[in-house]
């Protein structure tokens, strides 16, 4: 995981979101971590922006199931919104995150090219792995008419 953010932080190639890397402190120390990174939906009518890959999430193994996680999730919410993005993409465990209002993204036609090479690495399905890509809209119907193919860094 620190070399996906070390990467995040200083591949020229991917546009880290300063303003959406959150930490969670208890007494000056830290518990939790997250971000998120610009990126887009190829659709067939070309690039559409404004959306984040969310990625990673992560709290202290002995300050885990008091929320924290949720906290961060809802604070990346509220700030990726204030920042006029229109949806947070993510892979993970559709248990955990569907509870926070993340739905998969083929619900929306929104696809993961990559599924079947990621289900292959993982040691999984590609129905589990379509499960598992998710997506938040920030605002009513912000994907409408957008189809595509989301890019995970
Ligand atoms: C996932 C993680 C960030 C959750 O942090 P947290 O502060 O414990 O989260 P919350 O307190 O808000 O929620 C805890 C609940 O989520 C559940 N949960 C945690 N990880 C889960 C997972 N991978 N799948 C399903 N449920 C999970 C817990 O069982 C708990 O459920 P409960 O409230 O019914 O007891 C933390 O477990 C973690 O750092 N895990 C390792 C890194 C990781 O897996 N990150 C996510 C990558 S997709």
């Amino acid at each position: 995981m620190h070399d996906y953010v070390r990467s995040v932080h200083e591949g020229a190639q991917y546009k880290y979101e300063p303003d959406l890397a959150l930490l969670a402190e208890i007494d000056h120390e830290i518990v939790g971590h997250i971000m998120s990174t610009n990126t887009y939906i190829n659709t067939p009518k070309g690039k559409v922006g404004n959306v984040l890959h969310l990625a990673p999430l992560a709290v202290l193994l002995n300050m885990r199931k008091q929320g924290i996680g949720r906290q961060l999730m809802n604070a990346s919410i509220e700030a990726a919104r204030a920042k006029g993005y229109r949806a947070i993409f993510l892979a993970g465990n559709p248990v955990y995150y569907s509870r926070l209002g993340y739905v998969p993204s083929y619900k929306h036609n929104i696809y993961y090219a990559e599924a079947e090479q990621l289900a292959k690495e993982v040691g999984t399905s590609s129905e589990h792995i379509k499960e598992c890509i998710m997506v938040y809209e920030l605002f009513p119907d912000a994907l409408k008419g957008i189809e595509g193919n989301i890019v995970l860094l």
